[in-house]
C-alpha cells in the first residue's frame, strides 16, 4: 500500500486535495492519504479535510511513503523537493487530463483537471499544471515549473527551470525562456527571454 503525505496546506492544497482523491480512485491502486506536511502550521487538524498536519522532520523515509507537493509557489516547491530528495514522490494525474501516447512525463508531475499534454511534448520532473493548461507538440519543459489555470504553451517552446506562469499566460510557438522567470496573468511571450525576469503584458515585456 502507498501512503501519501501532502506538502502544503494553502489554497492550492484545498483545490488539489479533491483532484488527488479523483486521481487515486482512477488508479485503482491501494493508496491512502495519511496527512499534511506544513512547517508553519503543524500539530493541528486541517478543518477542511480532517487530516493531521505534521512538521516535515516527523516524516521518516519509508519506501511506501510518497510525498505529493500541493504548492504553487516556486520557492516553497524548491524547499519540498530538497527536504524530501530521498523520498518517492506522487504524481497527480486527473482522469480528465489528456496525455498523448508520445508525450513524456517525469516524476512528481501534477496534471489538474482538463490539462492537455499533446504530441511529443516532454516534461522533466516536478512540474505543476493547474486546470486546463495546454502543453503542445515539441515542447520541452525542464524542472519545477508552475503553470496557472489556462496557461497555453504552444508548439516547440522551450522552458528551463523554476518558472512561474500566471493564469492564462501564453507562449507563442517556438519561443524559449530559461530559469526563474515570473510570467504575468494573461501575458503573452512572443520573444525569447533568459533568466530572472518578470514578463508582463501582451506582448510580454521584461522587468528584472
Ligand atoms: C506579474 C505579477 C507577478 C506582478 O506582480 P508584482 O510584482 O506585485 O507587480 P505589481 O502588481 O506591482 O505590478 C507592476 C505593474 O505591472 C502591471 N501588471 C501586473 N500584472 C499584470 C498583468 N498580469 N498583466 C498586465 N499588467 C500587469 C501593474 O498594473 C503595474 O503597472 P504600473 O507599473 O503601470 O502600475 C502579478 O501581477 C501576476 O500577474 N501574477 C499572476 C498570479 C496568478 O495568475 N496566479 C495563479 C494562481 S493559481
Amino acid at each position: 500500500m502507498k501512503n501519501i503525505f501532502i506538502f502544503g496546506s494553502s489554497g492550492h492544497f484545498k483545490e488539489q486535495f479533491v483532484w488527488l482523491k479523483d486521481s487515486i480512485k482512477a488508479s485503482r491502486q491501494k493508496i491512502e492519504i495519511r496527512g499534511i506536511i506544513d512547517d508553519k502550521n503543524y500539530n493541528k487538524i486541517d478543518q477542511l479535510t480532517k487530516l493531521k498536519i505534521y512538521k516535515s522532520n516527523k516524516i521518516k523515509y519509508d519506501k511506501n511513503i510518497f510525498i505529493y507537493i500541493a504548492v504553487g509557489n516556486i520557492n516553497i516547491r524548491k524547499i519540498a523537493i530538497k527536504k524530501f530528495s530521498n523520498f518517492n514522490f506522487f504524481s497527480l494525474n486527473h482522469p480528465s487530463a489528456i496525455v498523448s501516447e508520445f508525450a513524456k512525463l517525469g516524476k512528481a508531475t501534477t496534471l489538474s483537471p482538463n490539462c492537455v499534454v499533446a504530441g511529443n511534448a516532454k516534461l522533466d520532473d516536478y512540474n505543476n499544471l493547474n486546470t486546463a493548461t495546454i502543453i503542445s507538440h515539441d515542447c520541452h519543459i525542464q524542472n519545477n515549473n508552475s503553470f496557472g489555470p489556462g496557461t497555453k504553451i504552444l508548439g516547440n517552446c522551450k522552458i528551463g527551470n523554476n518558472n512561474y506562469f500566471g493564469g492564462g499566460a501564453v507562449m507563442i510557438p517556438g519561443t524559449r525562456i530559461i530559469d526563474n522567470n515570473t510570467i504575468g496573468a494573461n501575458s503573452t511571450i512572443v520573444d525569447n527571454f533568459k533568466s530572472n525576469f518578470k514578463i508582463i503584458g501582451s506582448p510580454g515585456k521584461a522587468k528584472s
